[in-house]
């Protein structure tokens, strides 16, 4: 069967570009030619170009005749865009995978992170669609959360997040850069994307706050979204999302509580081959997963492995078992938390179903 005809709406911003280069690191299949892959995004760019594979390939302005001919799409622009073309692109029998926060909370929408919740792509079996890949910060946790609620069962989650600036697009990247030339030159920074200065500063997440509950949406998402990934409507996640002055990846500190207490040698055994993680937790040589360690890597990085004994500890034969647990985790968030997370579907629903 000949593989699909691919576009990527979002082509020209952070997650678009890295969506590209993941693409020709994975050798991703698609068809050759002119039309083998569309790269979409808004007016302000149609007509310049973005290299891939040798060639300069031309940004076209998106538009609602976009999607004729094209079997497969990633979708990485603002959910506004996406709300406003992923149904074109479905009713010309497109399968969407849609990094925004569009799609997510719909019921008929798969939510998927492949090394957690493959099985909930069959709904998308042999027919176009939307599969939805989940906010990066869930994406970072589950990875490592989900053998560990599978071995032990997790009662509750508190997590804080560091967040690094092109977790709000290319445009937040450049604001971070030009504003520390600004203040080593001795200037004043100019916020424009964010609203607090984001050079030399951490501040509460730009997301949007809700005055009454007092959670911004990134802090919610943890919630919504692992209750539909896990398929379980009481888990609980008690979050604090914080923006700090890091270009890429993003960091999360992690206190469990347990259903089952583990022993730490049982605990680092669940972790230790785990899909979609890397140990590194070397406390003698006090390193320890880093934003910078994981920038361009596939992996979310967990260290700090520890137990929490201000919570309930069993004396048994095989030494303490702890209900609590302490985890530092890393991920890059523009691939992990978004792009290879889509790549990594495509690729699911490729091997599964020939025509896409
Ligand atoms: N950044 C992350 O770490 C991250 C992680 C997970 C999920 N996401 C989600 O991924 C999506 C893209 O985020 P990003 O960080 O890549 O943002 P970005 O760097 O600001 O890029 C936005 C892209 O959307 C395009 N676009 C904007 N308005 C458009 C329109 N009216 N029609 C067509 N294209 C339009 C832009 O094209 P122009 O260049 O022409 O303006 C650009 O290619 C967002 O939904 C975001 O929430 C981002």
């Amino acid at each position: 069967m000949q593989p699909p005809s691919i576009a990527i709406v979002g082509a020209t911003g952070a997650v678009g570009r890295e969506c590209l280069s993941i693409l020709q690191q994975r050798n991703f299949k698609h068809a050759e030619g002119p039309d083998g892959i569309k790269l979409l995004a808004s007016s302000r760019s149609a007509g310049t170009t973005i290299p891939y594979r040798g060639q300069q390939l031309p940004v076209e302005e998106l538009g609602p005749n976009s999607f004729r001919g094209v079997k497969l799409a990633f979708f990485a622009a603002g959910a506004d865009t996406v709300r406003a073309f992923a149904p074109i692109a479905v009713a010309s029998g497109c399968t969407v995978i849609d990094k925004s926060s569009a799609y997510r909370a719909d019921p008929n929408t798969p939510l998927v992170i492949p090394e957690v919740n493959p099985e909930a792509l069959a709904t998308l079996r042999g027919k176009s669609g939307i599969a939805a890949v989940p906010n990066c910060s869930t994406i970072i946790l589950l990875i490592p959360l989900t053998p560990i609620r599978k071995a032990f069962g997790i009662d509750r989650i508190v997590v804080s997040t560091y967040q690094a600036a092109s977790g709000a697009g290319a445009a937040a990247m450049e604001e971070l850069e030009s504003q520390t030339r600004d203040v080593l030159a001795g200037k004043s920074a100019q916020p424009r994307i964010f609203k607090e200065p984001c050079a030399f500063n951490v501040f509460s997440h730009d997301s949007a706050m809700n005055p009454t509950t007092g959670q911004n949406s990134e802090e919610q998402k943890f919630t919504t979204e692992s209750r539909k990934i896990w398929n379980d409507p009481t888990v609980k996640v008690n979050a604090t999302c914080i923006r700090v002055p890091v270009m890429r990846g993003h960091s999360e500190s992690v206190c469990l509580t347990l259903t089952q207490p583990a022993t730490e040698s049982q605990f680092r055994a669940v972790l230790a081959g785990a899909p979609g993680l890397t140990l590194i937790d070397d406390r003698s040589n006090n390193s320890f997963p880093t934003p910078l360690k994981v920038s361009g890597g596939d992996n979310v990085l967990v260290g700090r492995i520890r137990p929490d004994d201000t919570q309930e500890v069993v004396a048994g034969d095989a030494g303490a078992a702890y209900r609590g647990w302490n985890l530092w985790i890393c991920g890059d968030q523009l691939r992990t938390g978004a792009a290879l997370t889509a790549v990594k579907i495509a690729e699911l629903l490729q091997r599964e179903d020939g025509h896409r």
